[in-house]
């Protein structure tokens, strides 16, 4: 048996964690955690970014400059990651708060963060206006990953603590433990 909600609801579970970085000549640089993210075609390889048309002070930084970068967090920075979904970069620096290093981009001109061990360059070619987001479809221009989480030129899961969120609850998981964060 089961039961159909009484409206349409999302209920993909889990749903990936990025700290998407942005930047443009305007406003500066900012830091927004992203969980509408997908892996959106392989070849070349693009990634799509679901971003709230109101409210996000980084959609204004994607709009004028098409660039992003997108920064994998794992468990050792969960509340570090969390900050940067909770706080506002038009009233806060979210570099600060989280303790961040910013890490420069070989194609983009948008800082990378140095403390994720995953990050890729992204250029943005499509945007779609869907309602309450935009989705915005990146090419990965560069991928970075840190010597020490790859064998043999691709990533050991052996060596990395990665992260999912449970958007319903507010809760993060990490893979390799039950859950890690709620806030
Ligand atoms: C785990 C997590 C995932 C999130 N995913 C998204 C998302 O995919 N798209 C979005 O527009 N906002 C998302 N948010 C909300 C923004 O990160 C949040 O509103 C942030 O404070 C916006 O920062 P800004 O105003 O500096 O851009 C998410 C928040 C959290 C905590």
């Amino acid at each position: 048996m089961k039961t159909v909600l009484n409206k349409p609801t999302l209920l993909l579970i889990p749903v990936p964690i990025a700290i998407v970085s942005v930047g443009c000549e305007t406003l500066g640089d900012n830091l927004i955690a992203i969980s509408w993210i997908g892996v959106a075609a392989s070849e070349p390889p693009q990634i799509a970014i679901g971003v709230r048309r109101n409210n996000r002070f980084s959609y204004k930084h994607l709009i004028e400059n098409g660039e992003f970068g997108v920064n994998i967090p794992i468990e050792d920075i969960v509340s570090a990651a969390a900050s940067t979904g909770r706080l506002h970069g038009d009233k806060v620096d979210k570099w600060v708060e989280a303790g961040f290093t910013r890490m420069k981009a070989v194609e983009i001109s948008v800082p990378l963060v140095a403390e994720c061990p995953i990050n890729m360059e992204c250029v943005v070619r499509h945007r779609l206006e869907l309602g309450s987001h935009d989705l915005f479809i990146g090419e990965v221009v560069a991928s970075h990953a840190e010597d020490s989480i790859l064998k043999d030129g691709v990533i050991d899961i052996d060596n990395i603590a990665p992260l999912v969120y449970l958007p319903s609850t507010g809760k993060y998981f990490g893979l390799k433990r039950p859950e890690v964060f709620s806030h």
